[in-house]
């Protein structure tokens, strides 16, 4: 730790602990400065006199067992031997840190961390080029992941936080100049898509019509920029499928979490002698009779076999990373990617995700837009001024007006009407369960995604609707 005690003449607009070991500052200029509580409260020579102490014993009973030392030590030099021998040195605090969600480190620049209320700040923690390559080859490790000169880029989760870590390592690739690491951390607990309508990123209607639209195996895809929440919302709206239906999803790390107890999880591998690749796992979910595919990030040429999915009448969830529904649209029409146009034609719900920042911190706010008969729609639009999501007053349904649920109608032998009736329905329940269950926890950590998906479709069942 660079920081044993916060710097006296700092001022700060933030302040507040990390699981009692650390402390932290943001300050107006928009510094993040962490220090150790643990250590601030211990003079140097009572830390020295421990670890005297610690070394006698390791040498009197010829200590062989690294843990039993560790066991036995003082509380502060335990603290010190945890971080750096077992957990990831200075970088361990700021994962610690609940509110950090990413931690961006290059070699001999400071640390900058992306904070959940006051957006990229910058630390006073840099590290050396030798001090970061150690810490990349201890995640890695960890992980089961090579990196070296010859395979230098890399994206695993580390098991021990399950954060995403994505690596450039010193190569040829870097022009031999640094290492860049990347460190997205995920929230101890899933999104549930109640607590997205409590913080305003979805509205009502826009719930009550993703639940339909999935509940129908309509396929759906999130576009939006890193770190807009795709994912977040996409595993919200997956826990909206009904109770035990069969999912298969395909990722590169691994961070949807479902409730469903058929949930095929796979993950991509990139070994060099055996790789797994999204396409290569995409084939297999074709060959099971899986109700929903699902890829957590489409990219490239893999997307046509996405789309085949989508054709064969598979339900899907999926995100892309793009600005809009319409770019990308043109990018999956277009070279490389050049996506079957008919299957385009299934692909019929976009999500779009804004991000912006308030004063209460980052926000987002999510639009729909609907493609029907090659004619993108905005369907429920956000207005930053009055800061409301409603629906396009050129629509008079949102069920009638468009003609891919006409399908859906046919697929499941039901009417238009009575479609329409169930989104009603869908609506009322979500407005419902939400409210009783802010009077419970104003934070909603409760209830998670798999009560919250049980509640839902026992009140749908209580309506007649499943
Ligand atoms: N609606 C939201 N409101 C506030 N924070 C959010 C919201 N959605 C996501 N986040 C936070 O933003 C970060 C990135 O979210 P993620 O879903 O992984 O984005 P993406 O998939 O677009 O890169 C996560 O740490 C998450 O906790
Ligand atoms: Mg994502």
């Amino acid at each position: 730790m660079r920081f044993l005690q916060l710097p006296r003449e700092v001022e700060c607009i933030d302040k507040y602990e990390v699981e009692g070991l650390y402390g932290v500052c943001v300050t107006p200029s928009r510094e993040y400065i962490i220090y150790d509580k643990v250590l601030a409260e211990r003079s140097l020579s009572d830390l020295e006199k421990s670890v005297q102490e610690l070394l006698r014993s390791v040498i009197t009973r010829g200590e062989r067992e690294v843990s039993g030392v560790i066991e036995r030590a003082d509380v502060a030099v335990k603290h010190i031997l945890q971080r750096q021998f077992f957990g990831y040195g200075v970088v361990e605090p700021l994962i610690l840190d609940d509110n950090v969600i990413d931690i961006h480190v290059l070699s001999g620049r400071p640390i900058r961390v992306t904070h959940r209320r006051h957006g990229e700040l910058d630390t006073r923690i840099a590290l050396s080029e030798e001090e970061l390559k150690e810490l990349v080859l201890r995640l890695s490790t960890l992980a089961g992941k090579v990196i070296s000169e010859a395979t230098p880029l890399a994206s695993f989760i580390e098991p021990r936080y399950e954060t995403r870590v994505s690596v450039v390592y010193y190569s040829d690739v870097t022009l031999r100049r640094g290492l860049t690491v990347d460190i997205r951390k995920q929230p101890k607990k899933p999104w549930s898509i109640i607590k997205l309508l409590d913080a305003k990123t979805l509205s009502p209607d826009e719930v009550a019509f993703l639940w339909l639209v999935v509940k129908y195996k309509i396929p759906v895809m999130i576009v939006g920029e890193m770190m807009s929440g795709k994912t977040t919302v996409a595993t919200a709206i997956l826990n909206l499928t009904p109770p035990k239906s069969k999912i298969m999803t395909i990722e590169d790390a691994p961070e949807i979490r479902l409730c469903t107890p058929y949930w095929t999880r796979t993950t991509t591998r990139d070994s060099p002698e055996n790789p797994v690749t999204v396409f290569s796992l995409l084939r297999v979910a074709l060959r099971l009779s899986v109700d929903y595919v699902v890829v957590g990030e489409v990219r490239g040429e893999e997307a046509r076999d996405w789309a085949q999915a989508i054709l064969l009448g598979h339900g899907a969830v999926t995100t892309f990373h793009a600005d809009s529904p319409q770019s990308a649209l043109l990018r999956l029409t277009t070279p490389p990617i050049s996506v079957n146009p008919q299957a385009l034609r299934m692909l019929n719900v976009f999500v779009k995700m804004i991000p912006f920042r308030r004063e209460a911190g980052l926000e987002r706010r999510a639009e729909i837009y609907v493609y029907d008969e090659e004619k993108l729609t905005p369907l429920y639009t956000y207005n930053p001024v009055s800061d409301e999501i409603k629906l396009n007053p050129s629509i008079s349904s949102p069920i009638k007006d468009f003609s891919f649920f006409k399908r859906a109608s046919l697929a499941h032998g039901i009417t238009l009407d009575d479609l329409e009736k169930e989104f009603e329905c869908m609506r009322r329940i979500i407005v419902e369960v939400h409210s009783e269950a802010k009077k419970i926890d104003s934070k909603l950590e409760k209830p998670d995604i798999c009560e919250l998906s049980e509640t839902l479709y026992k009140r749908l069942r209580e309506a007649g609707f499943y």
